[in-house]
C-alpha cells in the first residue's frame, strides 16, 4: 500500500532532497487535451509554475486529438486513416493547426495566470510521411529534428517552451506530427531526465491487465514502478497474447514510456491530470501516486556507508525513545558497518538491519527498524530476509533476535522463542537481565 510520508517536516526534507537532485534538469511534460477541460488543470499550470520558477527546465507537448477531431468535426471534415494514423489532407491542415494552438493557447493562459512567460513555437521540424501502402498521407508527419538551440534560448530566457503537434518542413510546409512522437524526441534531444505523461486515464491497474505479480501496486491497484524489462514483458503480453491494441491508452502511454527510457530518459512517469497536485508528489516524495519506468538504480538493499549514518541515526532515534531499539551511536555503528544493510529510495534511508556473529555458528539480527512513513509495505521483512540470506551464505546454522515489542512480528516471519541458555556464550554474557528482552531465533 502506497503512504505518504509521515510528518510535514519529512515532506519538507523529501521535497529539498529531490529539488537540490533535480535543480536544473530539463522535465518534459506531453500533457493531452481533456487534462485541460479538468478542473485540477489550474493546479497543474500552478505546479508546473512552480516548478519553472524555482530552476526546472520545464518543456510543454500539448496533446490535441480530442480537440483536433471535435473541430474537424464541427466544419464538417472526415478524416480518413491509414491504419491508426490520421490522414491530414491539405483542406483539414488548416483546421487542425486551429485545434492545435487553440490547445497550446490553454498552457500559456494557465502559465500567465501564474506569472511565468511562456512560448508556443516552432520548435519542431517535420517531414511528411508520404505515400504509406498506396495513401498519400499529405500533411500528415513526423519529427525530422527537434530544434534543441531555440528551445534553449527560450528557455535561457526564463520562459517555458510549448510544443504544439504542428512541425514544418524547411520550405515552411505544416505537417499534424503526433504528439507522442514529439514529446519523445524532445525528450531525447534536450536529454531530458524526466518525461511525464499526462492524461486522464485510469492507468496501469493489475486488474484491467496480465501483469506479473510480483509488482508493487498501490491502494488503487495501479502499479507503482516497473523496470523497462518489466514494461516490455507487460506489453508483449497484453499486446501480442491478449490481443488488446493500439487503441488501449495505458499501453499505449506504457509503450511510449518504454521507447523514452530506452532513449535515456531516467524516469518516466504516467499519471493521471485529475489527481491535485500529482507532478510535485511523483516528482518530490519518494512515493509518488502514478507510474513509473525507470532505467537508473531507484532501490535497493545495499551495505549501510558511512554517508548513510546520520539517516539511520535518524531513523532510529523515535523507535529508541518508545523503547523498541537499544541506542547506537554513530562510532557503534560505524565499527560494525559491514553488518548493515540499508533500504534505501534515491539515496535516503527508509529500513536498516544488522546482523551480528556472536560464535558458535549464531549470529544476531538486530537494529531492525522501518521508517514510520514506509511501513507496511514489507520492507522489514525484505531486510529480515537479505540478512537471514546473509546468515546462509557464511554457512551460519541459527539466526536469533531479542526483542521487547515485536516478537509476533518475528514469529509471523518463522521465528520462535529460546531461553538464554540457546545463546552463544558471549551474547548470554553481554544480556541485559534488566531489558528482559525475549529470544527468536530461526534454525538455517
Ligand atoms: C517491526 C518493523 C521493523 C516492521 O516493519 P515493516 O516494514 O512495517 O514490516 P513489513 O511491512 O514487512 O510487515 C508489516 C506487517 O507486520 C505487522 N507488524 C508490524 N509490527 C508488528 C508487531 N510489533 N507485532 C506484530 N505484527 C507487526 C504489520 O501489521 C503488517 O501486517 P500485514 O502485513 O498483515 O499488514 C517496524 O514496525 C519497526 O521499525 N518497529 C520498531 C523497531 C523494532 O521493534 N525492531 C525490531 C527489533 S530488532
Amino acid at each position: 500500500m502506497t503512504k505518504i510520508p509521515f510528518s510535514p517536516v519529512d515532506l519538507i526534507r523529501e521535497a529539498f532532497h529531490y529539488q537540490s537532485r533535480f535543480d536544473g534538469s530539463t522535465m518534459v511534460f506531453k500533457i493531452d487535451f481533456p487534462v485541460t477541460e479538468d478542473p485540477a488543470f489550474s493546479y497543474l499550470m500552478k505546479d508546473l509554475a512552480l516548478l519553472a520558477r524555482i530552476g526546472f527546465r520545464v518543456v510543454i507537448v500539448p496533446g490535441a486529438k480530442e480537440r483536433i477531431d471535435a473541430v474537424l468535426r464541427e466544419y464538417r471534415i472526415v478524416s480518413q486513416y491509414q491504419k491508426e494514423t490520421r490522414i491530414t489532407t491539405a483542406k483539414a491542415i488548416p483546421f487542425v493547426e486551429m485545434a492545435a494552438f487553440d490547445v497550446a493557447t490553454r498552457f500559456i493562459t494557465g502559465l500567465s495566470a501564474n506569472r511565468v512567460d511562456a512560448v508556443i513555437g516552432n520548435f519542431v521540424r517535420a517531414r511528411g510521411l508520404g505515400v504509406c501502402e498506396g495513401l498519400d498521407m499529405e500533411h500528415t508527419g513526423t519529427v525530422d529534428r527537434i530544434r534543441t538551440e531555440s528551445i534553449e534560448r527560450v528557455i535561457k530566457l526564463g520562459m517555458v517552451p510549448i510544443l504544439p503537434c504542428i512541425g514544418w518542413s524547411p520550405s515552411g510546409k505544416p505537417y499534424n506530427v503526433p504528439s507522442d512522437e514529439i514529446a519523445l524526441a524532445a525528450s531525447g534531444a534536450l536529454g531530458a531526465v524526466k518525461l511525464f505523461i499526462i492524461s486522464v486515464s485510469e492507468g496501469l491497474r493489475t486488474g484491467a491487465y496480465a501483469v506479473p505479480k510480483h509488482l508493487e501496486v498501490d491502494s488503487a491497484d495501479r502499479i507503482v514502478r516497473l523496470t523497462p524489462q518489466e514494461a516490455e514483458a507487460i506489453l508483449e503480453t497484453n499486446v501480442f497474447l491478449q490481443g488488446l491494441g493500439a487503441q488501449d491508452q495505458a499501453l499505449q502511454e506504457l509503450r511510449l514510456a518504454l521507447q523514452a527510457s530506452q532513449a535515456g530518459v531516467e524516469r518516466v512517469h504516467i499519471i493521471d491530470g485529475r489527481e491535485e497536485g500529482a507532478v510535485l508528489r511523483e516528482l518530490f516524495s519518494n512515493l509518488g501516486v502514478g507510474t513509473m519506468v525507470y532505467a537508473d538504480e531507484y532501490e535497493a538493499i545495499r551495505p549501510l556507508k558511512t554517508a548513510d549514518i546520520p539517516g539511520i541515526l535518524r531513523l532510529m532515534e523515535p523507535l529508541v525513545r518508545q523503547g523498541n531499539l537499544v541506542r547506537r551511536t554513530a562510532e557503534q555503528i560505524q565499527e560494525k558497518l559491514a553488518d548493515y544493510v540499508v533500504f534505501a529510495i534515491d539515496g535516503s534511508v527508509h529500513a536498516c538491519g544488522a546482523l551480528h556473529y556472536w560464535g558458535e555458528g549464531q549470529a544476531e539480527i538486530a537494529a531492525v527498524a522501518t521508517d514510520p512513513g514506509y511501513t507496511d509495505i514489507g520492507l522489514g521483512r525484505r531486510i529480515v530476509r537479505c540478512l537471514i540470506e546473509r546468515a546462509v551464505k557464511q554457512e551460519l546454522h541459527r539466526v536469533f533476535v531479542l526483542t521487547t515489542h515485536t516478537h509476533d512480528w518475528f514469529e509471523s516471519l518463522g521465528f520462535t522463542e529460546c531461553s538464554v541458555e540457546s545463546l552463544p556464550e558471549c551474547r548470554r554474557k553481554v544480556y541485559d537481565h534488566k531489558r528482559r528482552s525475549k529470544i527468536f531465533a530461526l534454525d538455517l
